[in-house]
């Protein structure tokens, strides 16, 4: 075929497939079958690999994500991302509102929206096509994620021809509570820790580096702002019906999700229809938001500091019911600690059916003063576990105390409980089997040793077949051995046995979190890894050393050193470090040695990189960063509005001057 034909059919079918996908994500009316749209973007697929000189980032096919992003850029906003002033009270919303009329006269206009609970993206479209995506980040800088946001279905990629050419879209991206439930059952099943609520997994989700995983996680986006227009629209509610036109999926308000109202009662109306309404949706929000329609008052009203004047956030109360506490049971986690949880009547709050409920600790019971059968009032916090805030004390029906208990109940040791500590544990970390299970679970999981193939129930087989007792074992586990457990073919058996392989790879750090040390996460993983380097000099470390550390307070520092004060930690990571897994930090491998020996001073804004990523490129090419110029100074590496006396010292001791672009160029030589 000729190229030109090519060309011409790859953009036919590129055509076809944005306008599906447009019937199905955002106006939810299919025009052909899953299958033919299947067909047909497979069929443009195999055009885009035959023919790469047609790629293009805005192909529908590029919706399931791709590229993997090293880390993201911040770019600088076109127009700030403020943020809006909220109120939990009713007569702040009124008052706001007359305060508007008073400036604006009586018959001002007010649009009524939902408040999406989730995570706010400014969308830049040139020529009608999606160039950038920033999250807000501080409000002047964000994070660019434009990879990650053209994998969410409702976010057009191209635009009709009839758009203004250069505008941006700003909205609120989130997760849907049925996806959201949907990828915890599936974290559940694979023993991965859950997510806390459906707003922070859509920040994290949209923060991830692998597009293709951000894809799969089914995340959407309401659009709630157009800016940069001209003369196209005279107030928001116009733009963002205007926005719908252009194929953006914008509140819908037929179903009341925006509605214009020239008078306070119109707005409270508003307000109490949501409050009532607000479980029925398929998404979460926490509030409503109130604007100003006209952007001719929207200019005359301003802005404070941070947020417009012309808006603002009315807030719901967390939401709370009542229900029967049937029973209460204790859970044992991986570090020994006791969990009361309520087992409730289920009841319906949130959208979500609550059978459960987290009661923390003895102390929490006792406040409560909880009784059998009490009915209680629930809430739901930032948490994925509800809590109990309260008991009905007219609605008692006995007056037995629930009691805590004072044994184990998978393994019947007593508990203990430390001065000043809220929780009980089990003090038997060697054969309560969910502290082993737990802690070999933790082990494996991603963030930790990555063990990929192994889900819960299985590991709970292994250890009920005394195959695993510790993390140790796993790396002693035989193909035949496997191949006796149920559900373990020959192909998962070996990259089970490939996987625990890789896991002598992983970083310290990670291996570091892996063992699970009480109060040693993520983060303090890493920070012990940068103070100390080698578990060695980890172990070793004295009470005072390990306070000097960034981020360590005396409760972290105390549990590592009890840690490593016990014989059976050091023996396991003694076998561990046979084995070869990774317990140093490995030398940062250079890009380059350009900048050796050579001290290079930052000063300035920067239009790629920040500071801290600045610092690691020049470290990455062996240079060190100095803080101030002066005669040791080799480099300055100036950005914009840098101080007129740093850059007169600069010139007057020789240093050299490098724009970023000429920095970047010097070190991708
Ligand atoms: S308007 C200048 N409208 O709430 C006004 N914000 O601080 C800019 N949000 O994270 C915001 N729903 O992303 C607006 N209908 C809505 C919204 C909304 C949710 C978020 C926004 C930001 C926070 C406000």
């Amino acid at each position: 075929m000729e190229n030109s034909a090519i060309a011409a059919q790859i953009k036919a079918l590129r055509e076809v497939l944005h306008a599906h996908n447009h019937a199905y994500y955002v106006l939810n009316s299919p025009t052909i079958s899953d299958f033919e749209f299947d067909t047909l973007l497979k069929q443009l697929e195999g055009l885009e690999q035959q023919y790469p000189t047609f790629a293009d980032p805005n192909s529908p096919t590029k919706r399931v994500g791709g590229d993997l992003t090293k880390k993201f850029q911040t770019h600088k906003h076109r127009f700030p991302m403020l943020s809006l002033s909220n109120s939990y009270s009713e007569q702040d919303i009124i008052d706001w509102a007359e305060r508007c009329q008073k400036i604006l006269g009586e018959s001002s206009e007010f649009v009524c929206e939902l408040k999406y609970d989730g995570v706010a993206i400014g969308i830049q479209y040139l020529d009608g096509k999606l160039q950038q995506a920033l999250t807000r980040g501080d409000g002047e800088q964000g994070e660019d994620v434009t990879a990650n946001v053209r994998t969410i279905r409702t976010v057009p990629i191209v635009l009709d021809k009839s758009v203004p050419v250069d505008f941006e879209i700003r909205g609120e991206i989130f997760m849907p509570q049925q996806n959201f439930e949907a990828l915890n059952a599936q974290r559940e099943a694979q023993g991965e820790v859950l997510f806390a609520n459906p707003r922070n997994t859509a920040s994290g989700t949209l923060k991830l580096l692998d597009s293709k995983e951000v894809a799969k996680r089914g995340l959407d986006c309401y659009l709630y702002g157009v800016y940069g227009l001209k003369s196209e629209a005279l107030g928001h509610y116009q733009a963002v019906m205007l926005a719908k036109e252009w194929g953006f999926k914008v509140p819908d308000p037929s179903k009341r999700m925006i509605e214009k109202t020239n008078s306070i009662a119109g707005i409270m109306d508003f307000i109490h229809y949501w409050d009532q309404q607000r479980s029925q949706l398929p998404f979460d929000i926490d509030g409503v938001v109130l604007k100003v329609n006209s952007y001719e008052q929207q200019d005359l009203l301003g802005l404070t500091a941070k947020s417009p004047r012309w808006a603002i956030a009315y807030k719901y109360k967390t939401q709370q019911v009542e229900t029967l506490l049937e029973s209460v049971s204790f859970q044992v986690g991986r570090t020994g600690a006791i969990t009361p949880v309520a087992n409730l009547k289920p009841v319906q709050l949130g959208g979500t059916t609550v059978k459960r409920a987290s009661l923390h600790n003895a102390d929490q019971i006792q406040k409560l003063d909880l009784c059998e059968l009490d009915t209680v009032q629930v809430e739901k916090g930032g948490e994925i576990i509800p809590k109990i805030v309260g008991v009905n004390l007219a609605l008692r029906q006995r007056q037995q105390r629930i009691v805590f208990i004072e044994h184990c109940p998978e393994c019947d040791t007593p508990l203990a409980r430390q001065e000043g500590e809220a929780q009980h544990y089990c003090p038997n970390d060697t054969s309560c089997k969910p502290q082993v299970t737990g802690k070999i679970m933790h082990f494996i999981s991603r963030k930790a040793l990555n063990i990929d193939g192994l889900g819960e129930e299985t590991v709970e087989l292994m250890y009920s077949r005394n195959l695993i007792k510790n993390p140790l074992d796993l790396y002693q586990l035989t193909f035949d051995q496997l191949l006796t457990l149920d559900r373990m073919a020959e192909k998962s058996a070996n990259n089970l046995l490939q996987s625990i392989a890789a896991s002598k790879e992983v970083p310290f750090e990670r291996v570091l979190f892996g063992l699970g040390i009480r109060f040693v996460g993520e983060t303090v993983a890493k920070k012990l890894v940068q103070a100390f380097g080698t578990i060695t000099r980890l172990a070793e470390a004295s009470l005072e050393e390990l306070l000097t550390v960034e981020e360590i307070g005396e409760k972290i520092a105390q549990s590592i050193l009890v840690y490593f004060s016990q014989e059976a930690n050091l023996d396991l990571l003694r076998g561990l470090q046979q084995l070869g897994l990774q317990f140093e930090c490995a030398q940062k491998t250079l890009d380059s040695t350009i900048l050796a020996g050579k001290t290079c001073v930052i000063s300035g804004t920067f239009e790629t990189f920040s500071r801290d990523e600045l610092k690691e490129l020049i470290e990455r090419n062996g240079g060190k960063l100095g803080s101030s110029v002066s005669a040791k100074t080799h480099f300055l590496i100036a950005g914009a509005n840098m101080g007129p006396s740093k850059l007169q010292k600069a010139t007057d001791l020789g240093v050299t001057l490098l724009t970023e672009n000429e920095f970047i160029q010097l070190i991708s030589q």
